[in-house]
């Protein structure tokens, strides 16, 4: 009795950890524009299509919603991709929930590249409400392969727009039928930045680990440099006759950060007086 009394207590404590584990929820700090990519295609169960749903969820209500905090779009794609949320279209988590909820399944084929081309040329962008100057991210979620057309794109060619935005992107994968080569190219080939769940219900309980994750790997958006005001001239070089005096700026203001450009003349001005 005693060695079983033990041992439940043993199982007791374990339960607890992965409780207390599972319970913490982290805010990101970092300001984001944040697009979620759903599959929307015909592969996908209806429950599962909701345990999609409750993922984007899950993972945007990391983020602090607002005009001045994070934005939250969504898309999804099937035979065609549609925005389903804008950019700042909610600030209020409720109402950003309920409009997820409402996303329409198409249940047809799965159209990878179509999401890829709208994010590019309609959401982030200024008329998306895309913000300058703050970290870009998307979260694509596929359960499949593209499916290859005669009009698709193979996903390097048509993820190159977002790269080239310095878009941050996660890839998220599904079950069996993925292709992880495939997701690679989302990716760029940052493998931290891929994810995979054997089914929609493990993903549903791995959606705070992925938040976290995706919260850490976000890339801060490049500060290009710009010059300082001029300094004070220098003391003349000579009391009489011809001398130089000198002034400098200098390329920290603001000071490049994060892979932006630095100017790239001198700082410095002489004069003859
Ligand atoms: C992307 O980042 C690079 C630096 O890594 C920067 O030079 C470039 O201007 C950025 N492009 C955009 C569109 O922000």
């Amino acid at each position: 009795m005693a060695t079983f009394n033990g041992f439940s207590a043993f199982f007791a404590v374990i339960l607890v950890a992965v409780n207390s584990q599972e319970l913490v929820k982290e805010q990101c700090s970092q300001k984001s524009d944040v697009v979620f990519v759903m599959d929307s295609s015909g592969s996908i169960s209806i429950r599962n299509f909701q345990s999609e749903k409750d993922f984007v969820k899950e993972v945007a209500s990391t983020f602090k919603m607002g005009p001045d905090q994070s934005q939250i779009a969504v898309i999804s794609y099937s035979d065609h991709a549609q925005v389903d949320v804008k950019f700042g279209e909610y600030s209020n988590v409720n109402d950003f929930n309920q409009a997820v909820d409402k996303v329409k399944h198409q249940r047809r084929r799965t159209r990878i590249d179509k999401s890829l081309d709208l994010a590019a040329t309609s959401v982030f962008t200024p008329r998306g409400g895309a913000r300058p100057n703050v970290a870009k991210v998307m979260v694509i979620l596929t359960d499949g392969k593209q499916t290859v057309m005669s009009d698709s794109k193979t996903l390097d060619v048509a993820v190159r727009p977002l790269q080239d935005m310095n878009v941050t992107i996660f890839g998220v994968g599904v079950g069996k039928a993925i292709d992880i080569a495939e997701l690679l190219l989302l990716v760029g080939g940052i493998e931290e930045n891929l994810f995979r769940a054997q089914n929609f219900n493990e993903l549903a309980r791995d959606s705070l680990r992925v938040a976290a994750q995706t919260c850490k790997r976000i890339r801060p958006p490049p500060v290009d440099g710009s010059w300082s005001a001029w300094q004070k001239w220098s003391v003349c070089t000579r009391s009489c006759g011809t001398g130089i005096e000198t002034r400098a700026r200098t390329c920290d203001n603001p000071r490049p950060a994060h892979g932006g450009k630095a100017m790239s003349r001198i700082g410095r001005r002489d004069a003859f007086v």
